[in-house]
């Protein structure tokens, strides 16, 4: 299951998405049976390091996402991806805008994987502090989390493959 965290800068929230979606898998042992990247709408930051604050933020959770670097959406993402997970309406129209009509179906909102969340999108961070980028952290767990539970009950995703082979160690 190849997975494609998109936000507008690629330096603040998917990136994090990313990294926390792939910790949550590796704490599973699915990871082997994933694909997990991250795109910018916008090509501002293309190479950047992420944001300082979102490392930092990120850091005080045990999650390091240093070694990514913002990226531009490519039309090839919606062929290579099966799924384009947005952060915020803007993204969706973006992505909508850019992506052929038969595959409009693998994008969708991060937060309508979360379970009993408030919020429906991933808010910019960018101008905000300390609150808001966590709340991003939160919100991104709690879509990241649902999203992993949801690949697992739609069998994209199988834990017990990862039992088995834990159960021979
Ligand atoms: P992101 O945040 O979309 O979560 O990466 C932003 C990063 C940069 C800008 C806006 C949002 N910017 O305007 O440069």
């Amino acid at each position: 299951m190849k997975v494609l965290f998109v936000c507008l800068g690629n330096i603040c929230r998917s990136p994090t998405a990313e990294a926390i979606f792939s910790k949550l898998a590796l704490e599973e042992g699915v990871m082997d049976q994933l694909e997990v990247d991250s795109a910018g709408t916008n090509g501002f930051h293309i190479g950047q390091s992420p944001d300082p604050r979102s490392i930092k933020y990120a850091a005080k959770r045990g999650i390091d996402i240093t070694p990514l670097r913002g990226r531009l959406i490519d039309r090839a993402d919606f062929e290579r991806f099966d799924l384009v997970i947005a952060m915020d309406n803007e993204n969706v129209r973006q992505l909508t805008a850019l992506c052929p009509e038969a595959m409009q179906g693998k994008i969708n909102l991060l937060l309508s994987y979360a379970r009993r969340c408030n919020y429906r999108e991933v808010p910019d961070p960018y101008y905000g502090g300390a609150r808001e980028f966590e709340l991003v952290l939160d919100l991104i767990e709690s879509g990241c989390r649902g999203l992993l539970d949801q690949l697992v009950i739609d069998g994209f995703v199988s834990i017990s493959q990862h039992l088995q082979v834990r159960s021979h160690v």
